[in-house]
């Protein structure tokens, strides 16, 4: 068995792991990275699209934007349907010049590869078994292998970046953990294509048939989505059904005009809304969606992700730096306050826009809802306000 020392255990290569790895090697904090897949296949996953202001800045603290500013697209608004009509809500005018940018977490991903392919700290990709252990003790460490053959990684902090499914959450005592958890009656079938988006900002539609969203990757390169069956199989869903569904559900002047073609990836990703808290527990720290999820519609899983490394990277300075234990109550503290607020935005845009049951009554308070955010400026302002982000 080899045995290794560094300050920071990062499990998971995800963004959250990666941008911790970044800021920390920034902040001179030795960290190592353990991930259980391959980096082709960590670099091969589809998932978000879109970046609040607060996240294109912390990428650029840790200089990983020189492709983002050169290929990402500024949004200055964004757009509500429902009765066959679409409707902006200015970004720009609403929040003192903030906007979001369509950028996505593919390429982000790649991106912090890159910057991490330049570091000296070490990341272990196919690390099979990876354990946390004594992390309620000031001598924790991780067992993993590879091979076949255990290692030891001897740490003074373990930070827990390992997804909804990682490891890290299910090792910390039931008595120690509180879980808050919500799941939808409905799915999100996505579909990437090849194809120039239909509109040049995201377009979140309520119809009575179901909830669709548009979305882009470039200007050739379109993502979007439509509410389906939780218990759906891509595979019954063809290309020529997705698209003449999508169309139903989108205003006359969206469908008109829309260019399809085959997709490129076609997938369903179940909706949930989770928090687990604290985000402390004695040396191990959890950051990202191994310490909450929320449904896509706001898009906000991927934002909330950076937001918490940003908060953990300052507590961990403070904590090696400052020998200030109390820093780690900080983060979590800090992190969970802007969770909450994220858990709400996304809820809310869930229940207003998406198809809960077949009661018409739903879905009519559901349009004067969204009559009432996009004649009225304080409703819009509430939307753009959250649709950019919360400060840090
Ligand atoms: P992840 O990206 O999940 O990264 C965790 C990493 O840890 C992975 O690389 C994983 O392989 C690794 N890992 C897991 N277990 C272990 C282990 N035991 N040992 C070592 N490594 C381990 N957000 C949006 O805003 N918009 C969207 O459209 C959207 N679509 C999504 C679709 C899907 C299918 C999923 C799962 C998420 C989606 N999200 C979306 C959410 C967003 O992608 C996540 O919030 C974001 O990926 C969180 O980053 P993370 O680094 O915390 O976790
Ligand atoms: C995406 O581009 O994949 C996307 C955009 C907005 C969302 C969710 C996903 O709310």
């Amino acid at each position: 068995m080899t045995v290794q020392y560094t300050q920071v255990a990062i499990i998971g290569a995800g963004p959250a792991g990666l941008a911790l790895g970044a800021r920390l090697d920034q902040l001179g904090i030795d960290n190592v990275i353990l991930e259980q897949r391959s980096q082709d296949y960590v670099l091969a996953r589809i998932r978000a699209g879109i970046l609040e202001q607060t996240t294109v800045n912390f990428l650029g603290t840790i200089k990983a934007d020189a492709r983002l500013r050169q290929e990402g697209i500024p949004h200055h608004a964004v757009q509500l349907a429902f009765k066959n009509q679409l409707l902006p809500i200015g970004l720009g005018e609403n929040t003192g010049g903030k906007v979001v940018t369509a950028y996505g977490q593919t390429e982000v991903t790649k991106d912090l590869c890159d910057l991490r392919s330049t570091s000296a700290s070490m990341t272990i990709y196919e690390a099979d078994e990876v354990e946390p252990h004594d992390f309620d003790t000031d001598k924790p460490f991780i067992s993993y292998k590879i091979n076949g053959q255990t290692h030891r990684l001897n740490c003074q902090l373990i930070a827990g970046c390992d997804g909804f499914h990682g490891v890290s959450r299910s090792r910390i005592p039931d008595t120690a953990i509180r879980l808050y958890e919500k799941s939808y009656p409905f799915g999100w079938l996505g579909l990437l294509a090849d194809v120039p988006p239909v509109s040049n900002e995201v377009v979140y539609a309520n119809t009575p048939r179901g909830f669709a969203l548009c979305s882009m990757r470039s200007w050739s390169r379109s993502r979007y989505y439509i509410q389906c069956n939780p218990d759906d199989q891509v595979e019954s869903w063809t290309d020529d059904m997705f698209w003449d569904e999508l169309k139903r559900r989108l205003p006359d002047e969206l469908s008109d005009q829309i260019k399809t073609g085959p997709s490129i990836e076609k997938s369903i990703a179940p909706l949930r809304s989770f928090v687990a808290e604290p985000l402390r527990f004695g040396r191990l720290l959890l950051a990202g969606d191994a310490a909450h999820v929320v449904p896509p519609t706001g898009a906000k899983g991927l934002n909330l992700a950076f937001s918490d490394i940003y908060y953990m990277s300052e507590a961990m300075a403070r904590f090696f730096v400052e020998q200030d234990d109390q820093a780690l109550d900080h983060y979590s503290i800090k992190a969970l306050a802007r969770v909450w607020k994220t858990q709400r935005f996304s809820w809310y845009m869930t229940n207003l826009t998406h198809r809960f049951s077949d009661d018409p009554f739903e879905q009519r308070v559901k349009e004067a809802e969204l009559d009432y955010i996009t004649s009225s400026p304080s409703g819009q302002q509430s939307i753009a306000e959250n649709y950019v982000g919360m400060p840090l």
